[in-house]
């Protein structure tokens, strides 16, 4: 049991020092009890190779803290600064259009570069030795948001090297391979590991088994890159939760084992920004314009609670207008109240907004915060602060656990992304369906990985979409006594991406006893009879994919 909190992201380092004792008198005043500071600092940390300078945010702890303020230090490796480019061209990533990615914005360094792994070491430990055991210090934030701007996959010499040397544990024997990803086929046989080469930049479609090899190994590296930090971080600061801040809808790696070396989850809510880049009508997003999608919210704080193993914060909260989006409304009066207590009803530990004050500078100069570039207030920041007098009236949130568990699987987004076989299908849609109408019949849900612990003591289990029939997955399922849902192409990939000798495999058979004999995508509006039942099945305006068995 813990009592919700509210906290504000700062950038210290973007003002005056003479307004930080300022800033954090008005946090306090406004309810603040966090601030998360340094996620994107390195350039003034070591300002050259070697030559820290630590005490600017030595100086900044001391004020905030001196205010009552409990402080989150990210870590700043999202950043890597421009003598370390110029040192180590290499660590830059490369997209699937085998462009480098400039120095310039962020992001721009390669999960697979053993030499940038090291530098992160190395700033890492210098910061966990400086800071690690300072009161003020309750929690860390590892990077910042792993993937954001498409930077999970890279297709560097890096890469490409360490992608090899991954094939070769997991395959050992290079025919093992070739059987695996049926490389027969068009001659795309391999004599060896060295032979293996990214799937980028092929004459056309690359082969599935290979994309998604390549998508757990990326998925992989990024957890490996997180566990070294966390590992750092653990030793060098004991008793600090260590929590990295996750996006919505993204996919490109595996959030469950990211999380497994977590001690709680974040994620950053943007319900507006999301809205408008989403695939929903313009009559929808019209209606929810100020808002957000109602169900989205909600959807994020259930998985990401699950990829906590019970624990999330929200680390970003959207406060006003944001600057990606393709259009940027700012949100109803109330929006941003509304938004900070939904979290902390699903469980959140900690709501924070992003940021404090608007930056009139730089890439985000067109983001609102909770005040204004000159510090005038903005409207969010009277929402927060009756937020945070709100809380005081209410209990402590116990998590409890759900009924309902509806499973998401990260390699079952990756092997439906290879292939949609329809346009317009997408495995997250699929989920999110289903989550929407569990939502619409009032039932609390927990969103879990595909493992047999997660769906052990449900009452219904709901598993859309999955594309391989785990035997231990399977075997639960039946043993569970609970009511199970499958839905639409379960099960109908082997593990390395191959048709399995009968559908469903024999392993969904003992659930569902139906035979799948053909299989068909439809455009959407198309209608089909249903056979030996009455009605009609339409492909909705989203997806368009129908099975008939
Ligand atoms: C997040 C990111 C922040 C900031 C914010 C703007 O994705 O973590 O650093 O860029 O978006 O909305």
């Amino acid at each position: 049991m813990t009592r919700p909190r509210l906290g504000v992201c700062y950038y210290p380092e973007h003002w005056p020092v003479s307004l930080w004792r300022e800033d954090a008198r008005r946090m306090k005043e406004a309810g603040l009890d966090i601030v998360r500071l340094g996620e994107f600092a390195w350039s003034r940390l070591e300002p050259k190779e070697g030559e820290y300078d630590f005490a600017w945010l030595a100086r900044a702890i001391e004020v905030l803290h001196g205010e009552g303020l409990d402080i989150v230090l990210g870590t700043p490796t999202a950043t890597p600064p421009r003598w370390l480019v110029a040192k180590m061209p290499d660590m830059l990533a490369v997209d699937r259009n085998g462009r480098v990615r400039k120095f310039g914005s962020r992001r721009h360094y390669c999960f697979s570069h053993e030499g940038y792994a090291r530098e992160s070491d190395r700033i890492v430990t210098a910061l966990a030795e400086h800071f690690g055991r300072l009161p003020a210090v309750v929690a860390w934030q590892t990077d910042n948001e792993f993937g954001c701007h498409d930077t999970v996959e890279s297709y560097s010499a890096a890469a490409r090297a360490a992608f090899s040397l991954w094939c070769r544990r997991k395959y050992e024997t290079i025919d093992a391979l070739n059987r695996a990803w049926g490389n027969v086929f068009w001659s795309m046989e391999l004599s060896g590991f060295d032979d293996i080469d990214l799937p980028d930049l092929t004459v056309t479609e690359a082969n599935p088994s290979h994309l998604l090899d390549f998508q757990r190994f990326s998925s992989d590296q990024v957890v490996a890159f997180n566990r070294r930090q966390a590992e750092i971080l653990r030793r060098l600061s004991p008793g600090r939760a260590i929590l990295h801040n996750f996006m919505g809808s993204f996919t490109a790696f595996d959030h469950h084992k990211v999380g497994d070396d977590l001690d709680a989850a974040a994620w950053d809510s943007y319900p507006l920004g999301f809205l408008e880049r989403s695939r929903n009508s313009e009559e929808f997003k019209l209606r929810y314009m100020r808002v957000g999608d109602p169900d989205y919210q909600a959807f994020h704080h259930d998985l990401y609670r699950g990829c906590g193993r019970g624990r999330f914060w929200v680390m970003e909260q959207q406060p006003g207008a944001v600057n990606w989006a393709p259009w940027n409304p700012a949100p109803a009066a109330g929006a941003v109240r509304l938004w900070t207590h939904e979290a902390f009803a699903a469980g959140a530990e900690v709501v924070s907004y992003f940021r404090w004050r608007q930056a009139p500078f730089a890439q985000e100069q067109m983001h609102e915060g909770l005040l204004l570039p000159d510090s005038q207030p903005a409207p969010a920041l009277d929402e927060a602060a009756r937020v945070a007098r709100e809380l005081e009236t209410l209990g402590p949130v116990t998590a409890s656990r759900a009924d309902v568990a509806l499973v998401f699987d990260y390699e079952s987004v990756w092997a439906w992304d290879i292939e949609p076989q329809g346009e317009d299908f997408s495995y997250f849609e699929l989920v999110f369906a289903f989550y929407r109408g569990l939502r619409r019949a009032g039932l609390s849900i927990d969103v879990v990985p595909a493992s047999a612990e997660a769906i052990a003591n449900r009452a219904f289990v709901l598993a859309p979409g999955l594309f391989r029939a785990d035997p231990a997955l399977v075997g639960a399922l039946r043993r569970s006594g609970a009511a199970v849902l499958l839905g639409p192409r379960s099960g109908s990939k082997t593990a390395d991406f191959q048709i399995p000798p009968r559908l469903p495999p024999d392993r969904f058979r003992e659930l569902v006893d139906v035979t799948v004999t053909r299989v068909e995508s439809l455009r959407p509006g198309a209608s089909v009879p249903v056979e030996k039942a009455r009605g009609r099945c339409c492909a909705g305006e989203k997806n368009s994919s129908l099975r008939r068995a």
